[in-house]
């Protein structure tokens, strides 16, 4: 808060009884008053002081009243300046008015009551201008402090976002590899597949890198890759063990539930209904000749339907349960055909 105003006048005239009036005047109204009896003599007075008002005699010897109060802007901007005249002096006056050298001006001999009132106005001019020079300042000052707050806030948010991205990536690896480690143990269930889920889920991230996809679609695809054949661990151990074309027509019955089993393992997980359904169309066919629900074309998730894709492709070229392994690109050839 601002201190409450004390303030100070300078009067200038070269009559000392003028002085002696005006002093009187300012005690009568507790308001301290230093005097001079020439322009020079005052300058050097506001060189040092603080006045909130000036009064100025125009009729002086050597420097006039306008000269000085002219001169005594450049010191003190702030100042009201009040010129004491003479009737002669007039044109001095206008001039003095209309360059902006004074705010009033008064005859002599004046009139206390309107020169009291004239002195009060000019101290309340000089008190708002002050006041409002001060909430500028305040303002100023406060907008850099907010700019400060600002920046530094911005840091802040910016370093705590980063602290979080880092958690989630770091949640998200170890996810990644708990899925992993899960379809490891899926694939160690089977005879001669290998890394086949492993295989599944690098296939199906080559195909859907090529798709505008959000990081959830992106993901459930990933997982479900990984985790497309966990159904088959529910399966009898008479399946498990027997190669593909050891099967008779039960045990392929048996075989084909896995989709809807594997769906079931995970329906329990929160955020795991769209694995869940990839993991149940993933033997569905384009041309809805495929199991559980014979979907077809576009019905099939975009995931299940690489899922196949890949997992035929894996079967016919690394499989060791297929009639026939074949290379890579005999295997491409045969899926091309299809
Ligand atoms: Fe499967
Ligand atoms: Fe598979």
């Amino acid at each position: 808060m601002q201190e409450p105003f004390k303030h100070a006048v300078l009067a200038v005239d070269d009559e000392e009884g003028i002085l002696k009036a005006l002093t009187r005047m300012f005690r009568s109204i507790d308001i301290e008053l230093s005097v001079a009896t020439s322009g020079p003599e005052a300058l050097k007075l506001l060189q040092d002081h603080k006045y909130s008002l000036i009064i100025s005699d125009q009729r002086m010897p050597g420097m006039t009243g306008v000269e000085f109060l002219h001169l005594s802007r450049d010191i003190s901007p702030d100042s009201i300046r009040i010129l004491l005249t003479g009737y002669a002096d007039i044109s001095a006056t206008v001039d003095a008015i209309n360059s902006g050298a004074i705010r009033y001006y008064i005859n002599k001999p004046w009139d206390d009551e309107l020169f009291l009132s004239r002195i009060k106005e000019s101290l309340e001019l000089y008190e708002l201008t002050a006041n409002n020079k001060y909430l500028l300042e305040l303002t100023k000052q406060q907008n850099e402090q907010l700019k400060i707050f600002n920046s530094t806030l911005e840091a802040r948010v910016s370093s705590q976002t980063r602290e979080i991205k880092m958690q989630r990536d770091s949640i998200l690896k170890s996810f990644m590899q708990t899925i992993k480690a899960l379809s490891t143990l899926i694939d160690l269930r089977f005879k001669d597949v290998g890394s086949h889920s492993q295989r599944i889920a690098a296939f199906s991230k080559q195909v859907i890198a090529g798709y505008n996809l959000s990081q959830k679609e992106y993901q459930d695809i990933v997982v479900a890759a990984f985790l497309h054949d966990i159904g088959k661990i529910g399966l009898p151990d008479k399946i498990v063990s027997k190669q593909p074309a050891e099967m008779n027509k039960t045990d392929l019955e048996e075989l084909r539930k896995h989709p809807i089993l594997g769906q079931s393992c995970i329906f329990f997980i929160e955020g795991f209904e769209e694995i869940g359904k990839i993991i149940r169309h993933h033997h569905e066919n384009y041309d809805g000749s495929g199991y559980p629900d014979g979907l077809m074309e576009n019905k099939i998730p975009l995931g299940s339907r690489i899922i196949r894709i890949a997992d035929a492709f894996d079967k016919i070229a690394f499989s060791k349960g297929y009639p026939s392994a074949r290379s890579v690109n005999d295997a491409t050839a045969h899926l091309v055909q299809y």
